[in-house]
């Protein structure tokens, strides 16, 4: 079964605050949302195996760790998935990136898939998908399933905030994906936000309504 990652660091928690205010503007709510990505890619990357290298330093001759060349790629669900994609990749900068377009239709809530471009080689990668909000859930699941589709079996799924009928639905459905969120929230409303929330997260990041 996946695990379910809540983040409880002060840092995450402190930006997090100002993120989800109402009266915080597009230009800082964009470089939150980029800086709480990145420390949240530090703690979803704590597993990545290491090997051993050879190397010298000025002093003696050591035998160090690097990253086992393992391949990652970052893959945003558009278009709120876009604010968090630069902030990981400032930590794994040589990840590759995949797209996948999602809108949810307002009436049904159903995610609808508009787009996908993925590297070529998705068998042998480590997948981060990344969005800001786990809702109904639908989305995290069909881009998932979009890429399982594709030949991708190691995925993480990495947000801001979560509702916990979205956690529940997403573990059901991948139960081999890790979650990672940085709040998990009360609930959802009738139109499928997050209570308490930020909001529209793709409008408050594009400046758009
Ligand atoms: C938002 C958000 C998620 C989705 C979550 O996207 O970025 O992708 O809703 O909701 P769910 O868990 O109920 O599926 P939205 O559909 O508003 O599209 P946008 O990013 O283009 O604004
Ligand atoms: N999508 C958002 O952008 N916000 C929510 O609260 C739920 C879905």
């Amino acid at each position: 079964m996946g695990k379910v990652h809540v983040f409880d660091h002060p840092l995450i928690q402190h930006k997090l605050s100002y993120i989800r205010e109402e009266k915080t503007g597009t230009k800082e709510f964009r470089e939150l949302v980029d800086e709480v990505g990145m420390l949240m890619a530090y703690e979803v990357t704590r597993d990545l195996e290491l090997q051993d290298v050879e190397i010298d330093t000025p002093v003696t001759k050591m035998t160090a760790k690097r990253l086992a060349g393992k391949k990652m790629a970052v893959v945003p669900i558009l278009r709120a998935g876009l604010g968090m994609t630069d902030g990981v990749l400032k930590l794994i900068p040589a990840a590759r990136v995949g797209h996948i377009g999602l809108y949810r239709d307002p009436e049904t809530l159903q995610p609808v898939e508009y787009f996908a471009k993925l590297p070529q080689d998705i068998e042998e990668r480590d997948f981060i998908v990344v969005d800001p909000m786990l809702a109904t859930g639908g989305s995290a699941i069909e881009a998932i399933n979009s890429l399982k589709k594709r030949g991708a079996t190691k995925i993480r799924f990495m947000c801001l905030i979560a509702a916990p009928e979205g956690v529940e639905l997403l573990k059901e459905a991948h139960p081999d994906v890790d979650i990672y969120i940085a709040a998990l929230d009360e609930k959802l409303n009738d139109h499928g936000y997050i209570v308490p929330g930020l909001g529209d997260a793709g409008d408050r990041l594009f400046g758009t309504k």
